[in-house]
């Protein structure tokens, strides 16, 4: 049976301090990720996206309830253990790509590996490995200045994935893609996720981007709306995702 890699219970998340007028950015969400699962998470803005993200991935605490990840409960861990934690068990993409523009790729996919210490002798096939499984040995040497956007994104996709975290966590990665390299980056991710089992959370607004997922819940005023499951072929699982987003009145073709 397959274990969840992420599992959220009745979380609710409270921004300002008390007395300040308060309101619920999440207000109660459950849910479960399995291993080898590629979810979305989509819904109209302010509806709680970012937050739940952040959450999960230990940016931000949650105000009530509880996160399991691999098997930790993340919410009563401290910021030092949350940080060790961070950095060996997840992985994130970013709209920005946020490489660092003084070092190679190379250097910034295997950035990961020398804050954790691992020797350099141990980070070069690490970093090979990951690099042929998105397309982008022959520009190791470059530095981000020097390549296309989606070449920089599949970097950065790269340097996710190089420690080999539990999961794979997504803030709109496709966003600052151009249609033909956001289904490069979408297509290196449906093979990380279909041939070599990494977990994927991705938060998207985007319809097209959110195809690719096996599943996607869509929150609404910090609650679970709604729940849709890919059956059959992507284009129709498209026409499915832009329906509910109709439903939700956050229709975006
Ligand atoms: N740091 C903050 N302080 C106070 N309120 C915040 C903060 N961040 C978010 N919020 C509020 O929480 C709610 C959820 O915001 P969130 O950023 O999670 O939405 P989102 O779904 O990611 O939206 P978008 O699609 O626009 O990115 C919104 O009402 C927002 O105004
Ligand atoms: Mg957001």
């Amino acid at each position: 049976m397959k274990t969840p890699v992420v599992d959220v219970k009745n979380v609710k998340k409270v921004y300002g301090k008390s007395g300040e007028s308060q309101s619920y950015a999440l207000n109660g969400v459950s849910f479960s990720i399995l291993e080898g699962e590629f979810v979305g998470i989509m819904g109209p803005s302010g509806s709680g996206k970012t937050t739940l993200l952040n959450v999960i991935s230990t940016l931000d605490k949650a105000t009530e309830g509880s996160i399991h990840i691999a098997g930790s409960d993340i919410t009563t861990m401290k910021q030092g253990a949350l940080s060790d934690f961070r950095s060996q068990k997840l992985g994130f993409i970013f709209q920005d790509f946020n490489l660092l523009e003084n070092l190679s790729i190379y250097e910034n996919i295997a950035l990961p590996l020398s804050l954790q210490g691992v020797s350099s002798r141990k980070i070069g096939p690490m970093v090979q490995k990951v690099a042929a499984t998105l397309r982008i040995t022959e520009i190791l040497q470059k530095y981000p200045s020097e390549v296309s956007g989606g070449q920089k994104q599949r970097c950065a996709a790269a340097r996710a994935l190089v420690h080999e975290p539990a999961i794979i966590l997504g803030d709109e990665p496709t966003g600052a893609l151009d249609s033909k390299n956001a289904t490069s980056l979408l297509e290196a991710m449906t093979n990380l996720n279909e041939n070599h089992g990494v977990s994927i959370m991705m938060v998207t607004h985007d319809a097209y981007s959110a195809s690719y997922c096996q599943r996607i819940l869509f929150i609404q005023d910090g609650e679970l709306y709604k729940e849709i499951h890919r059956t059959g072929a992507r284009e129709d699982f498209y026409r499915e995702i832009l329906d509910v987003l109709a439903d939700l009145g956050g229709a975006k073709a």
